[in-house]
C-alpha cells in the first residue's frame, strides 16, 4: 500500500518499530546509537547495557539490518559512534571521563552511575574496546558497503584528568551504503579551500575530518550531536523532499535538521521524555496514543490509535471538512 510519509516520531524500541515499516521508503539514515556501557537511558530494552560488546554489536546489526531493508536502493546510512574503555562499569561521559565529576542535577541527562554493569569482555581493565570498528566490520559482514570512516574532531571536547594518555576529542562517523551506487550530492557539502587566491577555486570537495563543536542544544539530553553534523549527512544523501530516518532520535537533532532543510523525517526513541523533547523541538505532535502507550506500534506510519495519522494531520483533516 502506498503510504504518505509525514514527520513522525515513534516512542518505543527501534527494532520493533522498524519491523512495521515497509521496504525501501527512506533516503538516508543519520543516527548515533547509545554508547556501549556508558549511559543508562532509563528505559527497558535500551541498547548499550548488554553484558558483552559482542551482544551490543549484534543488537545494532539487527537494527541496522531493518534500516537496510527500509532504505531505498540508493540509500545511505551514517552512524556516529564513540569508543568505550573496559573498566569499572561505572559509566563515563562521551569523552571518557568518569561520571563522578559530572552534574547530576538533571534527571534525564542520561547518565546514571551505579546501574551500568561491568562488561564481560576479553579486554583488560583500561583497554580501549574498539567498538566503532567492531561495529563497522560487523555491518560490512552483514551486507553493507562500508564506504568511509570520517573523524568528527570535537573542537570543544570535555577535559579529562588523565595523565597516562591523551585527552580524547574525536568520534567516528561511518558512512555505509545499501548498494554499490547510491545518491551522494558532493556539491551540496563542498567546503571552502584553506589557502586560496582570487584565481584559484574557493571551494573543494569535502574532506573526511570534520571539525565541529559538540551540540549547542542540550535540553535535557546529554548526548545530542551537532546540527551541523546532521546537516552535512542529510544534504549529501537525501534530496529535497526525501525522507530521513533516525532509530535513536534522542532530542530530535536529525528530525529538526531534516525539517529545516526541506526533508521529512521519521524518528524512533525508546525514552518517552526524550521523544517529547524531540517532538517539541521538531514541532511534531505525538498522537495521544503514542504519548501514553509506548509499546503499541500497529501501523508503519504511526501508532494504531491514530489510524496512522498524526495529530497535525487529524487537525488538518478536521479543518478541511
Ligand atoms: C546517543 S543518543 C542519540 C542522540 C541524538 N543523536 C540527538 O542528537 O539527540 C541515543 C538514544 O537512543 C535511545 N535508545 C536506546 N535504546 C533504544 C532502543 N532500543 N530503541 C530506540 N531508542 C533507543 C536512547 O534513549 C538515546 O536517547
Amino acid at each position: 500500500m502506498e503510504r504518505r510519509i509525514n514527520n513522525e516520531i515513534f516512542i518505543g524500541d527501534a527494532l520493533a518499530a522498524l519491523k512495521r515499516v515497509p521496504d525501501e521508503i527512506f533516503n538516508c539514515c543519520v543516527t548515533s546509537p547509545p554508547y556501549y556501557g556508558l549511559r543508562d537511558y532509563g528505559a527497558e530494552g535500551q541498547i548499550g547495557q548488554e553484558e558483552t560488546p559482542e551482544e551490543y554489536i549484534q543488537n545494532l546489526v539487527l537494527i541496522f539490518r531493518e534500516i537496510r531493508r527500509t532504505l531505498r536502493k540508493d540509500g545511505v546510512l551514517w552512524v556516529v559512534i564513540a569508543d568505550s574503555y573496559s573498566g569499572s562499569g561505572k559509566g563515563r561521559v562521551a569523552d571518557g571521563t568518569n561520571c563522578k565529576g559530572v552534574s547530576m542535577s538533571r534527571k534525564y541527562q542520561g547518565i546514571t552511575e551505579g546501574r551500568l554493569k561491568k562488561a564481560k569482555t576479553s579486554c583488560k581493565n583500561k583497554d580501549l574496546i574498539g567498538i566503532p570498528w567492531l561495529l563497522a566490520f560487523a555491518l560490512r559482514a552483514d551486507g553493507w558497503f562500508l564506504r568511509q570512516d570520517i573523524i568528527w574532531q570535537k573542537t570543544n571536547s570535555m577535559p579529562e584528568s588523565v595523565r597516562d594518555r591523551c585527552v580524547r576529542s574525536h568520534e567516528y562517523i561511518f558512512m555505509l551504503s545499501k548498494s554499490k551506487k547510491y545518491y551522494f550530492d558532493w556539491d551540496a557539502i563542498k567546503e571552502p579551500c584553506v589557502n586560496t587566491t582570487d584565481r584559484e577555486p574557493k571551494f573543494r570537495r569535502k574532506r573526511d575530518v570534520w571539525s565541529m563543536p559538540t551540540a549547542g542544544f542540550r535540553g535535557a539530553h546529554f548526548a545530542a550531536f551537532p546540527e551541523q553534523l546532521a546537516k552535512t549527512c542529510i544534504l549529501a544523501t537525501c534530496p529535497v523532499g526525501g525522507v530521513v530516518v533516525d532509530p535513536f532520535l534522542g532530542s530530535g537533532t536529525t528530525g529538526k535538521v531534516a525539517k529545516d532543510n526541506g526533508r521529512c523525517f521519521v524518528g524512533i526513541e525508546i525514552n518517552k521524555e526524550y521523544a517529547i523533547i524531540a517532538a517539541e523541538r521538531t514541532k511534531t505532535e505525538l498522537c495521544n496514543n503514542c504519548k501514553h502507550n509506548t509499546r503499541d506500534f500497529v501501523c508503519s506510519a504511526h501508532c494504531g490509535g491514530c489510524n496512522g495519522t498524526s495529530k497535525f494531520e487529524q487537525r488538518k483533516e478536521r479543518d478541511e471538512k
